[in-house]
């Protein structure tokens, strides 16, 4: 029985390193057997109900065909339709989905609701990104940071600069969180007022702290910039924000990873976006298409590295 077997994945602190690795070393072996057309259905007849109450392409697609590829079902429930807390109580969702699937995974607006139906279901809830964190998105980020710049070997990512510019959201904690426990040094540069979470910020820190990580929060782009092995952005207004766009606009253009900031970075630094892009506001059509950018990758990962957490919860 794996260790991480029927537990829930809400955020990335609750992980061991041991996790991590685990679920990297199953992501590549899983990512092999596709490529090779080799059969994995080590999910055989199992079921996932995914819940979506915002909007998705790669959260949706890389669990919904991840389960078939395992030999699984998964089933897509929208807001109009579960309608969770309206319709019917969240504790009433949480024990009728368990009794019906294997899994349940849920993007939602509030974090509590996730904590929630994690509560009262009786199966694995994994957290396909909540107000506060997006814990499988940042999995599979560092699986492909690892394929991309691992100087592999006990020390792994180690020691390696990332600088994540904007805004200080749901992405940006799990990747704090992630970091902190594979030692990647992380430099934050947020507009003021846009800092990640308190909350967040000190239980990552103290994370960092233990695994060997340095972390910074700034303000200021061009310092977090420099000699940075990997660039990493997301959208300046996330779902939910629409209403703040304008304003946003304006308050996080210095912020734009562009040409001019990506020089500041090591030569041969790696871009990344968990996309969507807002392409000419966080990002420019340059440097995204550019010869630094492994978005793509990253995204492909989605689905590897998806896999392997459905097979790790899931999982007998
Ligand atoms: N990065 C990400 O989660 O994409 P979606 O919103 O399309 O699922
Ligand atoms: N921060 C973004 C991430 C999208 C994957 C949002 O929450 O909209």
């Amino acid at each position: 029985m794996g260790k991480l077997s029927g537990k829930d994945l809400i955020s990335i602190h609750n992980l061991s390193r041991e996790d991590i690795d685990m679920i990297f070393t199953l992501a590549a072996e899983l990512k092999h057997k596709l490529k090779n057309n080799q059969p994995h259905h080590y999910l055989q007849d199992k079921s996932l109900a995914m819940i979506f109450e915002k909007p998705s392409t790669r959260t949706r697609v890389s669990f919904e065909i991840g389960m078939q590829q395992l030999g699984g079902y998964a089933t897509n429930l929208q807001q109009q339709d579960i309608q969770i807390g309206e319709r019917e109580s969240l504790p009433d969702v949480a024990r009728t989905l368990s009794r019906f699937v294997n899994g349940i995974l849920v993007r939602t607006f509030a974090h509590q609701k996730l904590i929630d139906l994690a509560k009262y279901a009786s199966v694995p809830v994994i957290n396909g990104l909540s107000d506060l964190l997006h814990p499988c998105q940042a999995l599979a980020d560092f699986f492909t940071i690892k394929e991309k710049k691992a100087h592999d070997g006990p020390q792994g990512l180690k020691g390696l600069k990332m600088a994540y510019l904007g805004d200080g959201n749901n992405v940006c904690h799990s990747l704090m969180f992630a970091a902190a426990k594979l030692g990647v040094n992380l430099t934050m540069a947020t507009p003021k007022g846009y800092e990640p979470d308190e909350v967040i910020t000190k239980t990552a820190f103290e994370d960092a702290r233990s695994y060997g990580a340095e972390f910074n929060i700034l303000n200021d782009p061009v310092v977090a910039a420099q000699n940075a092995d990997v660039i990493y952005t997301d959208v300046w207004t996330s779902m939910g924000q629409e209403k703040e766009s304008q304003k946003r606009r304006k308050i996080f253009a210095p912020f734009q990873v562009n040409s001019d900031l990506l020089k500041l970075a090591k030569p041969d630094c790696i871009v990344m976006h968990c996309l969507p892009a807002h392409r000419g506001e966080e990002i420019t059509d340059e440097v995204i298409d550019g010869p630094h950018s492994v978005v793509f990758d990253q995204a492909e990962n989605r689905l590897h590295v998806q896999k392997a957490i459905l097979v790790s919860l899931l999982g007998g």
